[in-house]
C-alpha cells in the first residue's frame, strides 16, 4: 500500500495573512486552511514519499488553545495511528502553546509506532519569505523518514521548528517573541535536523524502536468531555507575591495549582501559608522553576501517584500545568 502523510490543520500564524505584505509583522492568525497551504509547497508529495491527505481539524490563534481541540487532536490522532494507510501524522499549530500541545498529546500517546510532528511559522503566509512552507515540507519529510530497515525513524511526539530544526515534545519551548528561531530546548538542545537530504539525529538518538508488541498495546487513555477536565491554574512566586492570589482561586474551585517557582524550586513567604491551605483542602501543589533553562533539582517527570506529594517537577509550568492536569483526570502515565 502507498503510504499517506496525515496533516491536521489547526491554523496560528503558518496560516496567518497580512494585510500589507511589506510589513508581516501586523497579521492574523488562522486564515488559509491546511489543504490551500500544502497545495502550494513544491514537492511535498515528494517529502511524503506518497500522499498527503489535509483534514482542517480547528482554526484558531494558538493563544486560544483549549481543551476541545486537544481533545479532537488525541481523537485524530489515535485514529490515524490505527489506520494501515497512514505513515505519519504533522499537526501545523501556531508557535504560542505548540510546546503545550506537544506535551499534551506526548503525555497521552507515549511511544509511537509512527511519527507525530508538529510545525508551526513565525511569518504569515504571505510575509515576502515566509517559513511555513519551509517548515510544513521538511515536518512532512520527517514524518515519512524511514531507518535502513523500513521502520518509522521517529516514535514520539516531535515539532520541527524553524530552521529544519527537531525538538522533543519534554524539551521545546517557545523563547522569543519575534525572532525567526523562536524555539529552542535549552541546554539540551535539538534532537535532530530536518534538510532536503532528510533527517539527522543528534549523536546517541536512537531511531525506530517500537516493537510489533508495543504497537499492538497502543492505547489512548480514554478522556472525558472537556467540560468534565480540571481547573488547573499555574501561581508565580515572584516579589511581592500576595497569599490573596491563591485564596482567590481556591474560593472559586481551583482543582490544581502549579507554583511557578524562583530558581531551585523555592516559594515566597507570603504564599507558603496559603499553599498548605490549598493542600490541606486536597487541592495538589506541584513546583516547576520559572527559570528559562534546567529543572529543579530533585525535579524528575511525574506519575499519577505524586497527586498528594509537594512535588518538583521536572518540566516547565506551562507543561506541568498539563501534566497535572492529566494527573486529575487519571490519564497520566
Ligand atoms: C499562534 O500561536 O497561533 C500565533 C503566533 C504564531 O503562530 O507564531
Amino acid at each position: 500500500m502507498q503510504q499517506k502523510i496525515l496533516i491536521l490543520g489547526t491554523g496560528g500564524t503558518i496560516a496567518g495573512m497580512a494585510e500589507d505584505a511589506e510589513h508581516p509583522g501586523k497579521y492574523r492568525a488562522a486564515q488559509l486552511s491546511i489543504a490551500a497551504l500544502a497545495a502550494v509547497i513544491p514537492g511535498i508529495e515528494k517529502a511524503a514519499g506518497g500522499s498527503l491527505d489535509a483534514q482542517q481539524l480547528a482554526q484558531i490563534d494558538s493563544k486560544d488553545m483549549d481543551d476541545a481541540v486537544w481533545l479532537a487532536l488525541l481523537h485524530a490522532c489515535d485514529k490515524a495511528l490505527h489506520d494501515d494507510a497512514v505513515a505519519g501524522i504533522v499537526i501545523t499549530h501556531g508557535t504560542d502553546t505548540l510546546e503545550e500541545t506537544a506535551w499534551f498529546l506526548h503525555s497521552c500517546l507515549g511511544r509511537l509506532p509512527k511519527p507525530v510532528v508538529l510545525t508551526c511559522a513565525m511569518r504569515p503566509a504571505n510575509a515576502l519569505m515566509p517559513d511555513g512552507p519551509q517548515n510544513l515540507k521538511d515536518a512532512v519529510l520527517a514524518a515519512a523518514s524511514r531507518t535502513a530497515a523500513g521502520a518509522p525513524l521517529l516514535t514520539e511526539v516531535v515539532a520541527v521548528t524553524g530552521g529544519g530544526e527537531l525538538h522533543s515534545a519534554r524539551w521545546l519551548q517557545k523563547a522569543h517573541p519575534h525572532r525567526l528561531m523562536a524555539f529552542s530546548s535549552g541546554e539540551q538542545g535539538p534532537i535532530g535536523w530536518v534538510g532536503s537530504d532528510g533527517v539527522r539525529l543528534r549523536d546517541g538518538q536512537v531511531p525506530g524502536g517500537v516493537t510489533a508488541a508495543a504497537q499492538a498495546s497502543l492505547a489512548v487513555p480514554s478522556l472525558p468531555a472537556p467540560e468534565a477536565w480540571p481547573w488547573v491554574e499555574i501561581i508565580t512566586s515572584h516579589a511581592g507575591a500576595r497569599a490573596a492570589a491563591v485564596d482567590a482561586l481556591l474560593a472559586q474551585g481551583v482543582q490544581g495549582l502549579v507554583v511557578a517557582t524562583t530558581g531551585d524550586g523555592t516559594v515566597h513567604e507570603a504564599l507558603q501559608p496559603a499553599l498548605a491551605r490549598a493542600r490541606s483542602q486536597g487541592v495538589p501543589v506541584w513546583r516547576s522553576s520559572r527559570c528559562s533553562e534546567g529543572v529543579i533539582s530533585g525535579g524528575r517527570l511525574p506519575v499519577h501517584a505524586d497527586l498528594g506529594a509537594d512535588l518538583a517537577v521536572a518540566l516547565n509550568p506551562y507543561k506541568a500545568r498539563v501534566s497535572l492536569q492529566l494527573a486529575l483526570l487519571g490519564a497520566l502515565r
